[in-house]
């Protein structure tokens, strides 16, 4: 039986009967799913200190406690409405929002919904055995936060497909469980979350840069006209801001530790890092590479006709719409370089087609911003050295620059040159192996950190950093 106390929600649930059947349905799957797909090992006999949702209320809509994971309560939460809420871009700029689907945007909506959803089971499956190379516990708490909140941000997205899109709604929320990451015959629907992630730097990485594609997919859906899915997703920003956290303060906490290393290793800042068990900057950098540009290529085609339709009928818009003078982006246009023969060469494009690359503007910026953070760390500890978010065009398997080879600096180059040098900019065997070698025992002792990272400055939710993050039950 489902009640606020099982899945807790300000959606009335217990007043919807209709949607209260379809859980009642999914909800036992959803559990199947979790124990076969989620994280491997810890499903029986851990504690883990986790924070659940349990309102949306600015100050308390979290609460801490010890829980199993497959008992953790996965909910439904809406962030408040807008009283008068308008349109805010597109055709119908200025029109009430919407808060039934309109029939002719059925099938397009549902897509939209569904490409989010699939993204977030995919992460879970896709990190489900780093909790055996885990670096300490306050690490495998934060993983497995960041693991069920990405089951909740599922449950949000079924939740409006099991309540505005009918049968079909119900059956795309069964296929959600049945496509999985990495899969032959059905895998996740977008390359990045296909991607295994096998040791912590991959997963930090992750978190950074894969997981604020997900912010600012989720701020151009916060802007739609479907209030309902506005609203959801406004909420969902609220938990996605911790988990760009871990990833950060994990790539951060490695670079700290690096460079005490190198200082200690009598070595000094140019000493080999590797012989001592640290993670090399070079290595950081191809692994910045790597997933910066897997996770601008899910920001889709620099010019697209579906980028086009969504801003035209108010279904997806800009991150932050409100901070732009033009909502209907009718008559403006966008410089894209393209490439002319072996040339770049700039084109004008219309902006409404070009509203994935403008998306990719703000994501481009946040992420240089946290890079940013990162060298503050390397300059503080005196080294010269600086991470740098690579070109746009680099190493893109979607869009105009697809099939074509560009350098980190965004240089046009031969299919050979690029054979010849990928190897330094993107991770290679060697460093996958070092890494593996590195993590090979997981550290569960209490307040114990791995050697090749810093503890944290504080604890999670004001609790020491040497708290028993998870525990095993007696
Ligand atoms: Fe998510
Ligand atoms: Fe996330």
């Amino acid at each position: 039986m489902i009640s606020h106390e099982r899945i807790p929600n300000n959606v009335d649930l217990s007043g919807n009967k209709r949607l209260q059947r379809a859980l009642e349905h999914w909800q036992p799957r959803y559990i199947d799913w979790w124990h076969e797909m989620g994280p491997q090992g810890f499903q029986h006999y851990h504690q883990v200190y986790l924070r659940t949702a349990v309102s949306v209320d600015p100050d308390g809509w979290c609460h801490y406690d010890y829980v199993r994971m497959p008992e953790y309560r996965w909910g439904i939460f809406l962030a408040p409405p807008v009283a008068d809420r308008t349109i805010g871009f597109g055709d119908f700029f200025g029109q009430p929002v919407w808060h039934e689907v309109p029939g002719e945007f059925r099938n397009p909506l549902r897509r939209l919904i569904v490409l989010q959803g699939d993204t977030e089971p995919a992460s879970v499956e896709q990190q489900r055995t780093l909790g055996q190379s885990c670096p300490s516990l306050y690490d495998l708490r934060n993983l497995f936060q960041v693991n069920v909140e990405e089951g909740r941000h599922l449950w949000a997205m079924v939740y409006l497909l099991h309540s505005y899109f009918g049968r079909d709604g119900r059956d795309e929320a069964e296929e959600m469980l049945e496509r999985s990451s990495g899969n032959e015959d059905k895998p996740r629907m977008l390359e990045a979350f296909n991607e295994p992630i096998e040791n912590w730097l991959d997963f930090f990485m992750f978190a950074m840069f894969t997981d604020r594609d997900g912010k600012s997919q989720l701020m151009s859906l916060a802007e739609s006209s479907l209030d309902p899915l506005s609203r959801t997703t406004r909420f969902m920003l609220t938990e996605e801001a911790h988990h760009l956290f871990v990833g950060e303060s994990g790539v951060a906490r490695i670079l700290q530790r690096t460079c005490e290393l190198m200082r200690a290793s009598g070595a000094g800042l140019s000493g080999d890092v590797r012989r001592i068990g640290g993670i090399d900057l070079p290595m950081i950098q191809r692994h910045l590479n790597f997933w910066f540009s897997a996770s601008i290529d899910l920001h889709g085609s620099e010019i697209s006709t579906n980028a086009a339709t969504y801003f035209a009928n108010g279904l997806k818009g800009r991150a932050r719409e409100e901070t732009f003078d033009d909502h209907r982006a009718l008559h403006a246009t966008y410089q894209v370089p393209v490439m002319d023969d072996d040339r770049l060469v700039t084109r004008s494009v219309p902006l409404r087609n070009a509203m994935n690359e403008v998306l990719r503007d703000w994501y481009t910026r946040d992420a240089e911003a946290g890079v940013e953070r990162w060298n503050r760390i390397l300059e503080r500890q005196g080294l010269s050295d600086r991470l740098r978010v690579p070109s746009r065009r680099f190493n893109r398997k979607i869009g105009i620059y697809a099939g074509l080879h560009f350098d980190p600096d965004g240089r046009p180059l031969s299919a050979e040159a690029w054979a010849a040098r990928r190897h330094e900019w993107l991770p290679t065997p060697d460093d996958k192996a070092y890494l593996k070698s590195v993590m090979a025992r997981p550290v569960y002792e209490v307040g114990r950190f791995a050697n090749w990272i810093a503890p944290p400055q504080k604890g999670i939710n004001q609790k020491p950093v040497d708290f028993e993050y998870v525990r095993v039950e007696e």
